[in-house]
């Protein structure tokens, strides 16, 4: 029951309207005892400072931060972690008695989700579809993991991904290349960090399913559908195939730990996502 002793937590993004968050922390809230209560809201980018600062203001718990705010956050913060500070984008928002610090837990939850769905990196040839938010969190965890053989970027502006590429390369071996170049490089892992195969365009997939021929294993970011068609293709080929919706948790987990230093409920979270969306 919602008191006047409740404190809050939010996600602010644009949209929102179709986040699992609420559901996986209230859920997470309820089954540790913790009374808080999560909501989510649509902040434009002209209202971005000043929903951050109501965070302090309101003295909101923290913030998760979505889609298309995770690197201009990084200027309304006090303090940057260096999972945040190294990839250049903020997930979450921890509200120290005042003091704003910033996180990125996407990197962490995506390699997770890998080592639990039984891929081992060490010494993997890596291929990350994409250089925008999701892509620079999950290469720089990488790169900080330092376990991978080495990491192609490969996207449709060579720029673009040779500017991530280059970011990365002091801590590991890493290459630009174009997508088209991508569907004959060869990798041992691909993950998807593009929104291509997302609802509605579920038909459609980074790469041809030729492309996944010496791969032993196939990431796909997105969670909505569940299984994109390129997960269905790695699966047809034999690939180990890892969802989006075990980053979702993995990172929403982490999340949890930063702002109340206690083990989230991995379990109930999942359970209650599990049956929401498609
Ligand atoms: N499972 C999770 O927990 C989780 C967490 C974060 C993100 N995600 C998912 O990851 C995906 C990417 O998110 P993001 O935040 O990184 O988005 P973003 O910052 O907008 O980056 C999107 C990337 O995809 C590329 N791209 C977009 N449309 C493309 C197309 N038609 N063909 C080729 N490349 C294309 C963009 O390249 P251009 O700049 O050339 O357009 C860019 O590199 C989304 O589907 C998101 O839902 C999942």
């Amino acid at each position: 029951m919602i008191s006047a002793k409740t404190k809050a937590c939010c996600l602010i993004g644009d949209p929102v309207e179709h986040s699992l968050s609420p559901i996986m922390f209230n859920s997470a809230f309820k089954e540790m005892g913790i009374d808080c209560a999560y909501l989510a809201f649509r902040v434009l980018r002209s209202e971005l400072g000043t929903a951050i600062a109501g965070i302090r203001g309101l003295s909101f718990v923290g913030s998760n931060v979505t889609t298309p705010h995770k690197e201009e956050t990084l200027k309304y913060l006090d303090r940057l972690d260096p999972s945040a500070g190294l990839s250049g984008s903020v997930n979450v928002i921890h509200n120290v008695d005042g003091e704003l610090v910033g996180y990125s837990t996407d990197g962490y939850g995506a390699i997770k989700a890998l080592e639990e769905g039984g891929v081992s990196i060490g010494g993997m040839r890596i291929m990350v579809l994409g250089y925008g938010g999701a892509a620079r969190a999950v290469s720089f965890e990488l790169a900080r993991d330092g376990r991978a053989g080495g990491i192609l970027i490969a996207g449709r502006d060579i720029v673009k991904a040779s500017a991530l590429a280059n970011g990365i390369s002091s801590f590991l071996r890493a290459e630009a290349i174009t997508l088209k170049e991508g569907e004959k490089a060869g990798a041992d892992l691909i993950i998807n960090c593009t929104p291509v195969g997302m609802y509605p365009n579920t038909d459609e997939s980074p790469l041809p399913p030729e492309a996944l021929a010496s791969a032993t294993a196939v990431m796909d970011l997105i969670y909505s559908p569940r299984e994109t068609a390129f997960l269905r293709s790695a699966k047809a080929k034999g690939c180990k195939t890892i969802g989006g919706i075990e980053m979702l948790i993995h990172q929403g987990a982490k999340t949890f730990e930063i702002w109340f230093r206690k083990k989230a409920p991995i379990g109930v979270m999942r359970r209650a996502i599990e049956g929401e969306g498609n």
